[in-house]
């Protein structure tokens, strides 16, 4: 069975030098060398230049199951040449370097690169065989003009132009928000990002078909220990990628397990759904079918009568469940045939395999 692919990652920018770069890896990797998940997690540190080569070491000579990548921030698309201050795709293969961060938003606004530009590297990147991290993002003035899934779309165009689908797996997306990053940012709402996921996810397969959707998106601008859990629980949001907050080892770790948490109440949630979209199906089956239900009225009430407290009432989460409505309607016809006797008994065949 495959299991669900997650990524957590943080780019230093430009605040930790080789000493503490390597004091935080080591202190990462043991504290994340003891978690225990069913999924199939990426962690990576995206550290300065200077730090690359022995960063690489460090987290080769630990002693860990959670494996952390390491990236670069940037990179020149050209093998070598009169590029004064760059670093090319060699130099980085040559010290180990594995993964690589394009057009991150400081790079597009304090260097001006272009979507252009940003093509450049990722071709190149993805040509040398870099796990390769695009990043993209509306800044507020675009967020006003509405035009955000415009620029996202656009970034995306021209930023994996000439991309073939046999490079794909070696391609992750990060969506940050230019106005959500930084000491100034606001985050993101888990909704807004969300929604943003849908729109990349979209353009995604557009581009590429079905192999476009295996391409992980992760959210990136103030994620924190407060929005993590409900940002990491969006649909089409893959994984986190942070700044500040994961600057501390400790405070990214308490990030990430508070993270997976979430992801695993989820998982027990949808599993107790798929007891009840059973039992709907048998119950659907034994009444001759969905041909023959078709009361789909009176969905409140009859949510009230099935889980008796209003309180409970989400229809959002509800109506997740595959099969409910034919749940909904299975009660409304037993009542009008049967009685409430039979709905009774329905409730409490559903909270038994529930709370099995
Ligand atoms: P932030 O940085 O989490 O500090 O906002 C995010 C980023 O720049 O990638």
């Amino acid at each position: 069975m495959n299991r669900k692919k997650i990524y957590f990652g943080t780019n230093l920018k430009m605040y930790k030098g080789n000493q503490e770069t390597i004091q935080y890896l080591s202190k990462l990797s043991q504290l994340t060398s003891c978690i225990q998940t069913d999924l199939d997690m990426t962690l990576f540190v995206i550290p300065s230049f200077t730090s690359l080569q022995d960063a690489v070491m460090c987290v080769r000579q630990q002693n860990s199951s959670t494996n952390i990548k390491i990236g670069a921030q940037n990179m020149n698309a050209q093998d070598q040449g009169q590029y004064t201050g760059d670093i090319s795709p060699l130099m980085l293969k040559e010290i180990g370097v594995n993964l690589v961060m394009i057009g991150h938003s400081e790079r597009r606004h304090n260097m001006k690169e272009t979507d252009q530009e940003e093509n450049k590297k990722v071709q190149s990147a993805l040509s040398h065989g870099f796990h390769t991290l695009l990043c993209i993002g509306e800044t507020s003035e675009q967020k006003n003009y509405g035009i955000s899934d415009e620029i996202l779309r656009t970034q995306l165009k021209i930023g994996l132009h000439n991309i073939t689908k046999e490079q794909l797996s070696l391609l992750w997306i990060a969506y940050e928000p230019v106005w959500a990053i930084g000491e100034n940012g606001i985050p993101a709402s888990a909704d807004y990002a969300e929604s943003k996921h849908k729109v990349i996810k979209q353009c995604l397969s557009e581009l590429f078909g079905e192999e476009g959707e295996n391409i992980p998106v992760l959210y990136g601008g103030s994620v924190n220990l407060g929005n993590a859990p409900e940002l990491i629980t969006q649909p089409h949001i893959d994984g986190l990628f942070v700044g500040r907050s994961a600057w501390q080892a400790d405070n990214f770790y308490n990030l990430i397990t508070s993270s997976l948490q979430s992801l695993s109440l989820e998982k027990n949630e949808e599993n107790n759904n798929d007891h009840v979209s059973k039992i709907a199906k048998m119950l659907l089956q034994a009444l001759g079918g969905v041909g023959n239900i078709n009361a789909l009225t009176h969905c409140a009430t009859r949510l009230r009568v099935v889980l008796k407290d209003d309180t409970k009432i989400n229809k959002f989460d509800i109506e997740k469940i595959k099969h409910v409505k034919g749940v909904f309607s299975l009660t409304n016809q037993i009542q009008i045939i049967l009685g409430k006797g039979l709905v009774e008994q329905v409730y409490i065949a559903l909270e038994k395999q529930r709370l099995s």
